[in-house]
């Protein structure tokens, strides 16, 4: 294997995913996103690419009927490992298993969107979720907007972002840019148990499009345009906006 290949050991790994919740926990985007579905009036949602399910479990507690799509078996094992896991339904893959269901809303939320690399397969998961859509239910997903360098801001391998009490022992991470081309971006997450004198790494890629690509891919897909915010305040996106986050409909 190349050593530049993707891996994605940060969703693969057990002792990668252990760690997910400490180093992303239930923030000011999470809580946007339960607004969104309160304001909204989503009884039934798709939280697809649901990660260890932190979103998932909150909205469910909320009122929330939910349905967890996730292709990582230990990203899931890890949802459903946690309290009232029974009251969500919970499936392995990705967009393909939506083509049973009927929701009010579909989710994809900490950039889960930027994951489906290939255009062909991005338009393919538009149309997948336009299908499992109620006539005027919504998909919501956020977009990281592509700054140059990528990823201001994040910790490097000088100045790492240490976590003291994690269950593996102290752990340091940090990130390291590999190349940007056409939009993609390759990087590495390096996670250090300090304890075992371990490094791991996840080779991951995303892709940065932009704001009138989605839109038109939206469109093509049947959606209606509702909103575009630009920050997890609920401000409409500029051109300086870190994030978009958008709003769709059917
Ligand atoms: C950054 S995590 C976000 C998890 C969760 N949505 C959250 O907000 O915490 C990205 C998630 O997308 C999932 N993912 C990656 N490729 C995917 C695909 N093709 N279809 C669905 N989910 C995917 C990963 O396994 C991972 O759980």
């Amino acid at each position: 294997m190349s050593k530049l290949e993707t891996n994605y050991t940060e969703f693969s790994d057990p002792r990668v995913v252990a760690l997910y919740d400490t180093l992303n926990p239930f923030g000011i985007d999470s809580e946007f996103f339960c607004k969104q579905a309160e304001k909204l009036s989503a009884k039934t949602i798709i939280d697809l690419g649901c990660g260890t399910g932190l979103l998932t479990h909150e909205l469910a507690k909320r009122g929330h009927e939910m349905i967890g799509i996730e292709p990582s078996a230990a990203m899931l094992a890890a949802a459903q490992s946690k309290p009232n896991a029974e009251q969500i339904t919970w499936i392995q893959g990705s967009f393909e298993k939506t083509d049973s269901l009927q929701v009010d809303m579909i989710l994809m939320t900490s950039h889960v969107a930027q994951f489906f690399l290939e255009d062909n397969e991005w338009q393919e998961v538009l149309y997948a979720a336009y299908q499992a859509l109620k006539p005027n239910g919504y998909l919501v997903f956020d977009i990281r907007r592509l700054t140059n360098p990528p990823f201001i801001g994040w910790p490097t391998e000088e100045n790492r972002k240490k976590f003291e009490n994690t269950n593996a022992g102290p752990v340091e991470w940090w990130f390291k840019l590999v190349h940007v081309e056409n939009r993609r971006v390759r990087y590495e997450l390096h996670y250090s148990f300090v304890q075992f004198g371990e490094e791991i790494v996840s080779m991951n890629e995303l892709i940065f499009r932009t704001q009138d690509e989605i839109t038109q891919a939206l469109l093509d897909a049947g959606f209606k345009m509702e909103t575009i915010y630009g920050n997890w305040d609920g401000s409409l996106v500029t051109s300086a906006s870190p994030e978009m986050i958008f709003v769709a409909s059917k």
